[in-house]
């Protein structure tokens, strides 16, 4: 209820003009007045959520080749603070809703893009791709997930990996585990004997967090065909093989330490040697690796070290980042402009190295991606792929906000048959 709430008041706050952007560099405060530019330059309104600490440094890295390239325009940073932008999905859902959008929009490729494309609130972009000869250079799988009746609606800039263990090496050491675990069970095995140590076993942020963690559960336990099945017509989400990997997710849970404000200090405690796990996405290793200015500086596989989430090895559990032109956009051109730069070999050269995701595209420059992100190049040409719940590919919208909803009552319950029946309900209203 008190979810609802918020969400209603920051959904008036942006029909009013009135919501806070989360600065990054931009003029926050502001994304929905487009406020005059200086020297006549026309603004270009960049809506996402990358805000933070390592998210921003990426999106910092693309907006300076922008400037560059574009000298009639400024780039205009709407960024709205929250990891996962869930506060920023909610804004940017008022504002389509009174026809204000912004110059162009961060969507995940799959469901998510979907949702917007059936609402009629995207321009088709075939006429870029054919411009820019992008069918070549993006996978035909990722084109389909942003597609709708062979009219593509949209620039992935990245793909992201969900299933990532990120471990403090020394604090596993100290605890007497020898590896990173490969199962759900050496997982809970692992957790068991870091509890003995006094710290923390596995750090948590804010309740997506807690979703980005079930479905990592719901992948190891489940494995790649039954995960993926669960967003298919007949899905079963009542049967014994859910029952089993929600029993594991409750044990995880049990060792999560004090619940953090976003996905960034949960990483921190990993980083800083209080806690051993955390289960994040790669943007995890942008925030550990970047220098100080925008990251942690730490110093890979000894600070931090990463594995595939337990039981998930030889899976992507993928997402992507991708930019759309909403219909409607007051600066159009510039919205074009932007979106030449994200499908560029140049722009994601760039901005994924930062934002700690490999590039859409095919044709980058390999020898970009060293550490932790050459390990995902490869991961990525090779494995098999699933498709992320909380970051958009397998569920839509209002799925989302159903299964939040689920993992909200567990947070507070710890009731886990209740969680099931609130998943399996939350399939039965919206699966298509
Ligand atoms: C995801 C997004 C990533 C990253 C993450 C944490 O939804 O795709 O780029 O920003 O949220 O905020």
């Amino acid at each position: 209820m008190r979810r609802w709430l918020a969400a209603a008041s920051i959904m008036m706050a942006g029909v009013l003009g009135l919501a806070a952007c989360g600065g990054g560099g931009g003029g926050g405060g502001e994304s929905s007045q487009q406020p005059a530019a200086g020297g006549g330059k026309q603004q270009v309104e960049v809506f996402s959520w990358w805000t933070g600490p390592g998210e921003a440094d990426g999106l910092a890295e693309m907006r300076k080749i922008f400037e560059q390239q574009n000298s009639g325009y400024s780039f205009f940073d709407a960024a709205v603070a929250g990891g996962s932008g869930d506060k920023a999905k909610a804004l940017l859902e008022s504002k389509l809703q009174a026809g204000q959008p912004p110059d162009t929009f961060q969507g995940h490729a799959g469901a998510e893009l979907q949702g917007y494309i059936k609402a009629g609130n995207l321009e088709d972009l075939t006429f870029l791709y054919d411009e820019l000869k992008l069918k070549d250079v993006f996978p035909q799988q990722l084109v389909d997930q942003i597609s709708v009746d062979g009219k593509i609606y949209s620039v992935p800039v990245n793909i992201h990996r969900s299933n990532v263990l990120w471990f403090n090496p020394g604090v596993l050491k100290e605890a007497g585990v020898a590896a990173a675990p490969k199962t759900i069970d050496e997982f809970i095995a692992a957790l068991e004997k870091v509890k003995a140590t006094g710290k923390i076993p596995l750090s948590i942020g804010s309740e997506w967090t807690v979703t980005h963690l079930l479905e990592n559960v719901l992948l190891g336990s489940l494995g790649t065909d039954a995960y993926n099945a669960l967003f298919k017509p007949g899905a079963n989400w009542s049967g014994p093989e859910v029952a089993k990997a929600l029993e594991s997710f409750n044990k995880i849970m049990s060792y999560a330490g004090d619940p953090q404000d976003d996905w960034q200090p949960a990483a921190k405690q990993v980083a800083d040697g209080q806690a051993a796990f955390n289960i994040m996405g790669d943007w995890a290793y942008g925030y550990f690796h970047n220098p100080p200015e925008g990251g942690l500086g730490k110093t890979s596989k000894t600070d931090f070290d990463w594995a595939p989430a337990p039981g998930t090895e030889g899976t992507y559990l993928w997402l992507s980042d991708s930019f759309t032109l909403p219909k409607g956009a007051k600066h159009r051109d510039g919205a074009i402009a932007w979106l030449k730069v994200a499908a560029s070999k140049e722009g994601q050269d760039a901005f994924n190295p930062k934002k700690g995701s490999i590039p859409a595209r095919t044709d980058a420059d390999k020898s970009l991606y060293t550490d932790y992100l050459a390990d995902a190049l490869k991961d990525w040409s090779d494995n098999k792929l699933a498709g992320s719940v909380q970051h958009g590919v397998s569920v839509n919208q209002p799925w989302l906000a159903a299964i939040t909803e689920a993992v909200g009552l567990y947070i507070s319950s710890k009731d886990v048959k209740a969680l099931q029946q609130g998943l399996a309900d939350a399939a039965t209203a919206n699966a298509q």
